[in-house]
C-alpha cells in the first residue's frame, strides 16, 4: 500500500486545478497548469509561514485546514466535506449547463436567413443598436443576427412571452411598452416595465429554464425575434469567451465581492461593452436612467451643474469626483428611481461594462445595500461643494 500511499496535499491541488478549469474554461489545459501551479509555487515562496491553505470558493469563506495532526474523525468529516463542495461546485457551474463549446452540431446547422426590405433593416439596425447583448459580437456574427431576426406586430394585451412556458425566441423591442409580470406566492406583480427600447426573452434560452416572467404588451408595438437555435449558435456561444474574458475582472470589483460565483458569471453573461472617447458624455443629469457602469480601464469624471447662492441651479458643472477601473456608477438613480443626479465623462478612452436595468433589478439585489451606504458619501461630497445639505435619497 505505501508505495501507493497518495502524497499529502496531491488530492487538494488538483481539486483546486479542477475547479480553476471548471469556472475559467482556458482554452489550452496544458498552458493553464503551468500558470495556476506557477501562481501556486509563488504565493507558497511568499508566504513561507502559512499553516492553512485556503481553497479559493465560490462560497466565500470556506476554509479547509489541512494540518495532517488533526484527528481521523476530523480528517474523515473533511474529505467529506470537500467532496461534497467539490461537487457543488460542479453543480453550480453545470447548472449554467449550454456547454458552448460542446456544442459541435450548432455550426453545421444552416444559417437561418430572413429576407429584409432596407427600410426594415434600417428599423432592425436602430432597434439593435443598443442591445447589451450583441455589444460584444464581432462584425460578422451581428450581421448573422441581423439576418435571423424577424418582424412581430404585437396588439394591447397581447402575451408575447408566459411565465413557465418553453422558450422559443429572444426579443428585440422596435416600439411599444411592455409589463414584466411575475408570479410571486400565487400572485402577479408588475415587477417592471419595457418602454420602447431593450430586449428580452434571452434568460430561457440562455440556461436552458421555463420563462421566469410573463411579458405583455399594453399597446400596439414592433419587436424583432431570433430563435432559439441561431441565439444560441451566436449568443450563448459568445457567452464562453465573455466569461473568459472578463470573469477575472469581475471577480476583482469590490461591489460585487459579496455574491456567488453563479450570479457574478450570470451578471457576466448579460453585460455588455462600451468605449467611449476622450471627454465623451455618457450620461447627462436630469436624464431618465436605464443602465449601470462598471469602468473597466480608463477613468471617468462625475460632474454636477452648480448652485447659485439662492440654491438656484446654473448650467457651469462642477468636478465632484472620479471613477477608476473596478468602480462603478449609474446606480444611484437606478436605486431612488430618480432622474440621473450627475452627468459623467470620460477622461480618457475608457472602456466601461454596462449592465441594463432589469438586470440590474435581477441580479444585484446583494449589493444594494452597499450602494445605499455610498449615497451618504455622495451627499456628504455635496454638503463640502455647495454648503448647504442634500438629500440623494428621496
Ligand atoms: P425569459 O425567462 O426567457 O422570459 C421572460 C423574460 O423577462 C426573461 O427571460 C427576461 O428577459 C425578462 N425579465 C425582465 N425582468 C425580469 C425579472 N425580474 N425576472 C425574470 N425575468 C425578467
Ligand atoms: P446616477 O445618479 O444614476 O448618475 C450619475 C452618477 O454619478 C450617480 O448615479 C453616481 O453613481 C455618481 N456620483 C458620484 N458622486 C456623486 C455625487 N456626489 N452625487 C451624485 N452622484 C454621484
Amino acid at each position: 500500500m505505501s508505495s501507493a500511499e497518495i502524497p499529502v496535499g496531491l488530492k487538494e491541488l488538483l481539486q483546486g486545478y479542477t475547479l480553476e478549469v471548471l469556472r475559467r474554461r482556458p482554452p489550452n489545459l496544458v498552458e493553464f497548469a503551468v500558470q495556476h501551479f506557477t501562481r501556486i509555487q509563488e504565493s507558497q515562496r511568499n508566504d513561507q509561514h502559512a499553516k492553512k491553505r485556503t481553497i479559493k470558493s465560490a462560497r466565500k469563506g470556506v476554509t479547509f485546514d489541512t494540518n495532517p495532526s488533526k484527528s481521523t474523525k476530523d480528517d474523515e468529516e473533511e474529505e467529506e466535506a470537500i467532496i461534497m463542495f467539490y461537487w457543488v461546485c460542479v453543480a453550480a457551474v453545470c447548472a449554467e449547463a449550454y456547454n458552448p463549446d460542446d456544442d459541435e452540431d450548432d455550426d453545421s446547422e444552416p444559417r437561418v436567413v430572413h429576407p429584409k426590405t432596407d427600410e426594415q433593416r434600417r428599423r432592425l439596425q436602430d432597434a439593435c443598436k443598443d442591445i447589451l447583448l450583441f455589444k460584444t459580437l464581432d462584425q460578422e456574427q451581428f450581421s448573422e443576427v441581423l439576418d435571423g431576426m424577424f418582424e412581430v406586430l404585437v396588439k394591447p394585451q397581447e402575451h408575447i412571452i408566459d411565465q413557465g412556458d418553453d422558450g422559443d425566441n429572444f426579443y428585440v423591442i422596435e416600439r411599444g411598452v411592455y409589463d414584466i409580470v411575475v408570479q410571486k406566492d400565487g400572485v402577479s406583480v408588475c415587477v417592471g416595465q419595457y418602454d420602447n427600447k431593450g430586449s428580452f426573452g434571452e434568460l430561457a434560452l440562455m440556461y436552458n429554464t421555463p420563462r421566469a416572467a410573463t411579458i405583455i404588451a399594453t399597446q400596439e408595438g414592433a419587436l424583432w425575434g431570433l430563435d432559439r437555435a441561431t441565439f444560441h449558435r451566436l449568443i450563448v456561444k459568445n457567452n464562453a469567451k465573455k466569461r473568459r474574458m472578463y470573469e477575472a475582472f469581475i471577480e476583482c470589483v469590490p461591489l460585487l465581492k459579496s455574491l456567488e460565483l453563479s450570479e457574478r458569471m450570470r451578471i457576466v453573461d448579460v453585460l455588455g461593452a462600451r468605449v467611449f472617447k476622450a471627454g465623451e458624455r455618457i450620461l447627462m443629469q436630469g436624464e431618465l436612467a436605464d443602465c449601470f457602469y462598471i469602468v473597466e480601464s480608463g477613468e471617468v469624471k462625475i460632474m454636477i451643474k452648480s448652485k447659485t447662492k439662492a440654491g438656484q441651479q446654473d448650467n457651469t458643472e462642477v468636478e465632484v469626483a472620479r471613477c477608476t477601473r473596478g468602480q462603478y456608477f449609474g446606480e444611484l438613480a437606478l436605486v431612488t428611481n430618480k432622474p440621473r443626479a450627475a452627468s459623467v465623462y470620460a477622461v480618457g478612452e475608457t472602456k466601461c461594462l454596462v449592465i441594463d436595468i432589469q438586470a440590474f433589478e435581477r441580479l444585484l439585489g446583494p449589493c444594494k445595500e452597499i450602494m445605499k451606504r455610498n449615497i451618504s458619501q455622495y451627499e456628504d461630497q455635496l454638503v463640502a461643494l455647495f454648503g448647504s445639505s442634500v438629500d440623494l435619497k428621496h
